[in-house]
């Protein structure tokens, strides 16, 4: 029903822009027929299909990370959920509420604790745990997160069992290990958000630096997400120009430096830990996903002897697509890459040595 509105709605737009940007102004009719093929194309790769995306946790990332799916008329259905009484149910209500403002068709419901309501979810986003606070590091988190991840995760594949699951709540790496282990679906389709956070930031200040658009920006980082990560430099280019060729040296290392506290620099600014790039990092992860887009981004993704590692998660640059990481793509590391990548891994095992002691995940 829903579906057929939005069809019809867009099939209104469609003929409406159509009509004046061609029939009004051109009467040439090879002209008018291949402009309404272009637009037809067009037209059919932005309509999307039925789906159903679900955002644990309204919190500060949730309830942004809802806001931007919103915006991005991603699905026909979009459903919010806390354990706390009524914060998904008024934030739902408020971002639904900025429809006709903002520009979008779909109704976002938000639910208590109800996971009946994310039934047959296509990609599922846990942002549900508890934030830093200044002077926490990410790792201090994790007593309360596995908890959290593991209930959570359970409940999203009993409701959704072929649901593509990204984690958001910290510890990252290891929190993602346990969504995966408790979840036991296949790897490709659980993983996590910072790669596409850190490379967004680091995007941000080489920006602000050079004096460009960050769009014109490509970079990627490795590694876990935490003090540790690898900004890549040799990997980093604008419009096509090394980086190296832009920026000095000395103020590249300041700025990977600064890429590499992005979450504790917003942390002791905010008193919590940021929400409004992590949110749209991990709805532009989902976009990907749902469009299936191929996007070649870095990830928190399983490895399984890529890189060298097995049996953990890792940033690395993946293929994200509709059926989640389609690729893992291996990069021919230089030494001092290399050994800097292996410090990062080395950094999560010792988080993940913690949780084994914790006994969370079933034996
Ligand atoms: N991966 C990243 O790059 C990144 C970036 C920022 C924040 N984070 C992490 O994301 C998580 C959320 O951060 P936030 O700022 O939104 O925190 P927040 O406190 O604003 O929101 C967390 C929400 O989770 C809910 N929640 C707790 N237990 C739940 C459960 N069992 N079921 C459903 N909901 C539950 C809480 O009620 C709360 O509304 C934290 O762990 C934070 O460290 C990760």
């Amino acid at each position: 029903m829903i579906a057929n509105k939005i069809i019809c709605f867009n099939t209104r737009k469609f003929f409406n822009v159509f009509f004046e940007k061609n029939i009004k102004k051109n009467y040439n009719v090879t002209n008018c027929f291949l402009s309404l093929r272009h637009y037809l194309s067009e037209f059919l790769k932005n309509t999307i299909k039925m789906s159903k995306i679900t955002v644990i946790g309204a919190g500060n990332v949730g309830a942004t990370c809802a806001d931007a799916i919103a915006r991005r008329d991603l699905a026909t259905e979009v459903v919010l959920l806390d354990i706390k009484p009524g914060i998904s149910e008024g934030k739902a209500l408020d971002i639904w509420q900025t429809s006709a403002l903002a520009g979008f068709n779909h109704q976002i419901k938000g639910v208590t604790n109800d996971y009946s309501a994310t039934t047959n979810s296509d990609v599922v986003v846990i942002t549900s745990g508890v934030p830093r606070k200044p002077g926490m590091s990410r790792e201090d988190l994790i007593g309360v997160n596995a908890g959290i991840v593991k209930s959570v995760t359970e409940n999203v594949i009993k409701a959704s069992p072929n649901a593509i699951i990204i984690i958001v709540s910290n510890p990252l790496d290891v929190m993602t290990y346990v969504a995966f282990k408790t979840a036991k679906t296949l790897s490709s389709k659980v993983f996590g958000m910072a790669g596409t956070l850190d490379t967004a930031r680091y995007k941000a200040f080489l920006a602000e630096e050079i004096g460009v658009t960050p769009l014109d920006i490509q970079a990627l980082l490795l590694g876990g997400h935490g003090d540790t990560m690898v900004p890549l430099p040799r990997f980093t280019s604008v419009g096509g120009v090394p980086v190296t060729d832009l920026v000095a040296k000395d103020k590249l290392e300041a700025i990977i430096e600064r890429t590499k506290k992005g979450g504790g620099e917003l942390t002791n600014l905010l008193g919590t830990s940021a929400w409004y790039a992590p949110g749209t990092s991990a709805a532009y992860m989902v976009e990907a996903i749902i469009r299936d887009q191929k996007k070649l981004v870095p990830v928190c993704a399983y490895l399984d002897g890529e890189y060298g590692y097995k049996d953990m998660y890792l940033g690395v640059p993946v293929i994200l697509g509709k059926n989640g990481v389609e690729k893992v793509i291996e990069l021919n590391l230089n030494a001092e890459e290399k050994a800097l990548l292996d410090a990062s891994a080395q950094a999560v095992k010792k988080t993940l040595g913690v949780l084994d002691t914790m006994n969370v995940l079933d034996k």
